[in-house]
């Protein structure tokens, strides 16, 4: 099973697709971002479900309860795989966007919740009003993705290891903000290679401009799959001699 979710952050739909069709879906699952969602729309995400992807649908819900279960219903009728939603919406709205996916039983998508973005500065942080600075916040959020059993989050790989102590094994940790040793950081900040992210807890890496920019994307997946995958191994191993 592949860990890795390729972003697929171009501004073209025809350039998306050519980007696709280089890919396996035995190799990686996709990402969808909302520009990429406002081009291309519900057939986008069809298409690339029609291909047997794996598609996280990472459209950021934040609304009142009823009109975030709606969109959560939607997507999970398109078939994905994952999608997410702030965690700033609040326990009721958590809630209720988990149980507008219980009727889909084990076709559920997994839900994930947003904690807090990674742009923020601790100052606009502050300003917006909030009484704890970013980590804890981070941790009151995930909590609150915790007490309204959605499966688990969306976070920066430097808080994994945090979060994966406090919620335990089953708790997704989906994190961003990944990059190869060779590789420019571009806009990230603080960023993470696989084999760190992995070892701090991730399930799942979002990987964007690493994959897109390749000159093989397909190979680099093996590659990596590869070398994640001995790694788990290693670490299971490591974990049963202790
Ligand atoms: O190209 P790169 O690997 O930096 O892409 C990272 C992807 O993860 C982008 O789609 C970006 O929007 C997303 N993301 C992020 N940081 C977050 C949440 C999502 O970089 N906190």
């Amino acid at each position: 099973m592949t860990r890795i979710i390729v972003a697929l952050d171009f501004t073209d739909l025809n350039q998306a697709f050519e980007c696709v069709e280089t890919l396996s879906p035995a190799h990686c699952k996709l990402k969808v971002n909302n520009s990429l969602f406002t081009r291309g729309g519900p057939e986008f995400v069809r298409r690339l479900v029609d291909l047997n992807f794996d598609v996280f649908l990472d459209l950021k819900f934040y609304d009142i309860p009823n009109t975030v279960a709606q969109a959560c219903a939607a997507a999970a009728d398109l078939g994905v795989w994952m999608l997410n939603v702030h965690a700033l919406g609040g326990l009721m709205m958590l809630r209720a966007a988990r149980e507008a996916l219980n009727p889909y039983g084990k076709k559920a998508p997994c839900l994930m919740a947003v904690t807090a973005l990674t742009s923020y500065h601790e100052a606009e942080w502050t300003s917006l009003g909030f009484k704890k600075g970013i980590e804890d916040s981070v941790l009151s959020l995930a909590q609150l993705a915790y007490d309204a059993e959605l499966d688990g989050v969306v976070c920066s790989a430097a808080e994994a290891a945090l979060l994966r102590q406090r919620f335990g094994t089953s708790f997704c940790l989906v994190t961003p903000g990944i990059r190869l040793p060779e590789d420019a950081k571009d806009d990230q900040q603080r960023v993470l290679t696989p084999e760190m992210a992995l070892a701090s807890g991730s399930d799942y890496l979002v990987m964007g401009r690493s994959i897109t920019r390749s000159s093989d994307p397909s190979a680099l997946l093996m590659r990596l799959n590869a070398e994640l995958s001995k790694q788990r191994t290693d670490e299971q191993n490591t974990d049963r001699s202790l």
